[in-house]
């Protein structure tokens, strides 16, 4: 085969193509522009380039992880001057990333996720009893009581501290911290060079930010110094300060502790939360879905207080949440770069050693010669077990890939079950507004924005 050159929209001078982009539509613009130009195109965005690839076809390739390694494009190297050398946020290669993940994935593997059942429960308990006593006429805000809900739950099982969102009026400090944070990391990569000097007042805020974070992580692992958790107890936290590396027999360095913590608290609630809220929404207007999930909490629940052994019956439920993932990838993108030189991708597109390419979840999620032509429409189905097994491989890529992918996958799937679950068992729920219009807010992430709904409690003594 020929080579030949990746298409890329006309590029203005010293802008480049940053004009293409649309901060209101934020990574759906990428899927707009494959219209134009294809599933893949190259954008020169002032003096950085990026090619943006979304058909299964090519993400295939850029899954194999001999050729391709993780980039931390340009809004992850600017998160990196807050959550450091965090698993997130560190390289490859660095010693701090392999020794993290080699002590922290078991921590997060099957044995711990049953120990970390009763926090889960606790924390959706909290919010449950919390929508019964404010009665079928309130208007439950979603984003925001999932958030505290993903907040308080991380917190809780990896570091046995209660953040009590559910009893404060505003949202805690740290998430608001996170929030301005990331929105400015994602706002940096479109300024141009010395922009930032003329924003004194940005630029306070974000130090203050910055430095809340690291306060509220630094005083978490004080308190457990000084405090440790009573003989037989373990949580993440503990292993962080206390393991050691099996390969090197060293302790992970206490800053990198500090990172971790940040890293843990951002990844660990922002894109869950996101995901009950898209599959709230899409529950409440595919009224079917949401009947046919219904019943099978019923049956596999009934009107027993969920255990642990419970979940594995919730087939359908995990259905959803993929198909939701499918749809509404939280965290919408992810970022590799070639290993070697003269890396031809597709037998026809030569890459540059430096090239970043990004993964954009929500156009290669609706790649037609996947999905078919009805790819927009939400269909749990897709996930039904024979179906799931024809998918072809990287077709579906909510939480990254290879050795990079998401630490906390079982985690976050857990916990959206068991609340969704718990949720559908004693209410029956409803849209506040019925005419709601899907609107989307991007952060790194992104989250539907202005979904209520109303919850009527259920005739079920639990
Ligand atoms: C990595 C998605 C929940 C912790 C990732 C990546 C994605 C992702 C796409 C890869 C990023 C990249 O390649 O640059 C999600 C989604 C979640 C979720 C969609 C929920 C629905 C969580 C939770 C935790 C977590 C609950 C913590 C308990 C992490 C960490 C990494 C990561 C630490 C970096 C792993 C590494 O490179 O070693 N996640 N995540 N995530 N996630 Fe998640």
């Amino acid at each position: 085969q020929e080579l030949v050159a990746i298409p890329q929209p006309k590029p203005k001078p010293i802008v480049g193509n940053l004009p293409e982009l649309d901060a209101d539509k934020g990574v759906f613009r990428f899927v707009e522009l494959a219209e134009q130009y294809g599933p893949i195109f190259r954008l020169q965005l002032l003096n950085r380039k990026l090619v943006v690839v979304q058909s299964q076809e090519l993400v295939d390739e850029l899954c194999d992880e001999e050729r391709f390694d993780k980039e931390l494009n340009a809004p992850l190297r600017n998160v990196r001057d807050f959550a450091g050398d965090g698993l997130f946020t560190a390289w490859t290669d660095e010693p701090n990333w392999q020794a993290a993940h080699r002590i922290l994935m078991p921590a997060f593997g099957p044995a711990s996720l049953r120990d970390m059942f009763d926090g889960m429960a606790d924390i959706a308990e909290q919010l449950l009893l919390m929508w019964e006593r404010r009665g079928p006429e309130h208007r439950i805000d979603v984003a925001d009581d999932t958030t505290r809900l993903t907040l308080d739950t991380i917190a809780l099982c990896s570091f046995s501290h209660r953040f009590n969102s559910f009893y404060a009026e505003r949202m805690n400090p740290f998430v608001e911290s996170m929030v301005r944070a990331l929105v400015e990391s994602g706002a940096r990569a479109g300024r141009l060079p010395g922009q930032e000097l003329l924003m004194r007042g940005t630029r306070k805020q974000y130090a203050a930010d910055k430095e809340l974070m690291h306060r509220v992580a630094d005083q978490l692992i004080a308190d457990r110094r000084e405090h440790p958790l009573p003989e037989g107890r373990h949580d993440i936290l503990d292993t962080m300060l206390t393991a050691t590396d099996p390969k090197t027999g060293a302790r992970l360095p206490d800053e990198n502790v500090r990172y971790q913590l940040v890293t843990f608290l951002i990844a660990g609630h922002e894109t869950t939360s996101g995901l009950l809220t898209f599959t709230l929404h899409e529950l409440l207007r595919n009224p079917d879905v949401l009947a046919k999930a219904q019943a099978e909490v019923d049956r596999v629940l009934g009107t027993e207080a969920p255990r642990f052994e419970h979940l594995s019956g919730l087939g359908y439920l995990d259905q959803i949440f993929k198909e939701s993932l499918r749809l509404w990838p939280t965290a919408p993108a992810f970022a590799v770069t070639p290993r070697a030189d003269g890396t031809v991708l597709g037998g026809r597109y030569e890459l540059d050693r430096d090239d970043t390419l990004l993964v954009v979840a929500p156009g290669l999620h609706r790649d037609p010669a996947v999905w078919g032509a009805d790819a927009e429409t939400f269909d749990p189905e897709r996930f039904s077990f024979e179906r799931a097994e024809m998918l072809p491989p990287n077709a579906w890529k909510p939480f990254g890939n290879g050795q990079r992918s998401c630490i906390g996958r079982g985690f976050a799937l857990q916990e959206a079950t068991l609340f969704l679950a718990m949720l559908l068992q004693r209410f029956d729920i409803s849209a506040a507004d019925p005419d709601y219009q899907l609107k989307i807010k991007q952060t790194l992430t992104i989250k539907p924005e202005g979904l209520y709904l109303h919850a009527r409690r259920r005739d079920v003594r639990i």
